[in-house]
């Protein structure tokens, strides 16, 4: 697995006020989707891409388009959900599936309640979408899901991570095709689950 650490100051910035108590909910939202496309751009660096020739009104020329087959975005749902937007702003062409998860609040285990996504994915680079990469139990179940239906590259946009959800993935996603692409690695997880210092529960700071 390889860590992507986006290190911007446009992506700090934003991520300070996300990460503020004070920051309201329509607030928190845009900001959300603005870091995400900040991100997405780092994330997309190995997207796929064919070589065309076309002819500019000067000269005939040749120059790159997004190869087949088109990537697909899954979104974690819910908060995923607010990712969703900024990602595909960047590549309005992908394909999007649906991924509902939700973590248990006192045993922190990651249960699946809704799949929508194509079965075979065989060949596909795709983007997982999920705000917090905490314990990594919900990112490390997703992404065993995508690979099993034969993603052949799985890249998780996340805003924060915590270094122990950082090493889960390594541990449990040892040997596949996986990147993760994040604003910041935060200090710690606390006994209740949360990243510290973290921004709370982007869940419910973007729908709560
Ligand atoms: C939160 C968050 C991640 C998950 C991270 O979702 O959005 O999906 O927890 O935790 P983990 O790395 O420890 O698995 P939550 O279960 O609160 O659901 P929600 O998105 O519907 O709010």
């Amino acid at each position: 697995m390889r860590l992507h650490v986006v290190d911007h100051p446009l992506v700090a910035h934003k991520l300070t006020t996300l990460r503020d108590q004070r920051t309201d909910s329509p607030t928190f939202r845009r900001l959300a989707d603005e870091l995400v496309t900040l991100l997405a751009y780092e994330a997309t660096r190995d997207v796929r891409t064919e070589v065309v020739d076309i002819e500019t009104p000067v000269a005939a020329t040749t120059g790159v388009k997004l190869a087949r087959p088109r990537p697909l975005v899954v979104p974690i749902l819910r908060a995923g959900l607010g990712m969703l937007d900024g990602m595909v702003r960047l590549l309005p062409t992908a394909e999007v599936g649906f991924l509902g998860m939700i973590r248990n609040e006192e045993t922190l285990q990651a249960s699946t309640y809704a799949t929508r996504m194509p079965e075979d994915l065989s060949g596909r680079q795709v983007y997982v979408l999920d705000p917090m990469l905490a314990t990594g139990g919900t990112l490390v179940a997703a992404i065993r899901e995508l690979i099993k239906r034969g993603a052949e590259e799985v890249t998780a946009v996340v805003l924060l991570a915590a270094p122990e959800g950082v090493e889960i993935m390594e541990r449990e996603l040892a040997g596949t095709p996986v990147k993760v692409v994040t604003a910041a690695v935060d200090d710690h997880l606390n006994e209740h689950g949360y990243i510290v210092p973290g921004l709370g529960d982007a869940g419910d700071r973007l729908y709560g």
